[in-house]
């Protein structure tokens, strides 16, 4: 596949990195906000401009799976299999850090997250920067990640110094992040690559956090959440849940669930929700823009099941609802 930006964009974007600049780049997740990894400066302006806590640690970015050995201390027989079959993909894996990455991109752990990104523009760059890019999502630290170029220069406006323009994001949900250090992994945040594909890739089960037995609410840190309030009902309830708000004051929009495609609902606006998990990945966060865009203060959705890409979306959603 051809990249989509012109190559003087490229160029440019490379020419930000070296000068310890900030670049929006693209990938099939969502856009991150890059920096050279190796340069401890442009790495805590990504701290700063996010408002993101210097303890979060970002994920690296780099060219393919043979550079794995130039970034992490050691990597596992696992490691290397997982790499193999999802790289370039929405994988990241974590890995016992090597001399190369600051402490500065680990929030001053001994580990490193590490992904190479399935998208032309992306792979572009990494191939014409030559180095690791530190890319957390383009996004101000607990909101919604970026899925467009115009969502990125929305979001930090001139504290990027260049967006690269990778046309809107494929998968939409980040990536899955798998803890790979040892011969045992385990999954910390599912993601764009599915836990059935991993169970396939290791066959053997997973041991994966499912929302399903934390539904209360109040146990999850808010994140990724939009302005709106998102709540969160069984789907066969959604409708007259979404009535009840909008009767009582609020300007309310509908996740309406695909088996209820074209009821009417006596609200401010309604999105529909995909039938296929992947569409429904794509649009999730747009959507949640879209809604804070119209002025919505309230939005109502259910979960969709937790296979495939599901256990993603609810993830996202659930983490959306939690409190601020
Ligand atoms: O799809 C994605 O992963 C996107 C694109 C831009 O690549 N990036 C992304 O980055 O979602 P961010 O910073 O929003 O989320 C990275 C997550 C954080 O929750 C962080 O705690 C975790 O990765 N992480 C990074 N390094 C880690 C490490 N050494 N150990 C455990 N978790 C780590
Ligand atoms: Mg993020």
């Amino acid at each position: 596949m051809r990249a989509l930006a012109p190559s003087g964009d490229i160029e440019k974007a490379a020419g930000v990195l070296r000068a310890g600049g900030l670049v929006g780049l693209p990938t099939e997740t969502v856009y991150g906000l890059g920096a050279n990894a190796e340069d401890p400066a442009a790495v805590a302006r990504v701290f700063q401009v996010k408002g993101r806590p210097p303890s979060h640690p970002l994920i690296v970015h780099i060219g393919g799976a043979d550079q794995l050995g130039d970034w992490a201390a050691d990597v596992p027989e696992t490691a290397r299999l997982l790499a193999e079959r999802f790289w370039p993909g929405p994988l990241t894996l974590v890995l016992r850090r090597g001399d190369r990455v600051p402490l500065a991109a680990t929030g001053g752990l001994d580990t490193v997250a590490l992904r190479v990104p399935a998208h032309p523009v992306a792979l572009d760059l990494l191939a014409e920067f030559g180095g690791g890019v530190a890319a957390p999502s383009a996004n101000r630290f607990g909101s919604v990640s970026p899925t467009t170029a115009d969502d990125v220069r929305t979001e930090l406006g001139d504290a990027v110094d260049f967006v690269l323009d990778g046309g809107p994001c494929q998968v939409g949900v980040e990536s899955t992040i798998v803890d790979a250090t040892g011969e045992n992994p385990t999954v910390l945040r599912p993601g764009g690559v599915t836990r059935e594909d991993l169970e396939e890739a290791l066959g053997r089960p997973l041991d994966v956090p499912t929302t399903s037995k934390v539904r209360v609410p109040g146990q999850h840190p808010s994140h990724y959440a939009p302005n709106a309030r998102v709540v969160l009902v069984e789907p066969e309830k959604v409708v007259a849940e979404a009535e009840r708000a909008q009767e009582l004051g609020h300007r309310v929009g509908v996740f309406l669930p695909p088996a209820l495609a074209g009821t009417p609902v006596q609200a401010h606006a309604v999105v529909p929700v995909p039938e296929s998990t992947a569409d429904y990945a794509r649009v999730l966060f747009g959507y949640l823009r879209e809604l804070d865009r119209q002025g919505c203060d309230l939005i109502v959705a259910s979960l969709p099941a937790e296979a495939e890409l599901g256990l993603a979306i609810a993830n996202r959603l659930q983490r959306a609802a939690g409190p601020r």
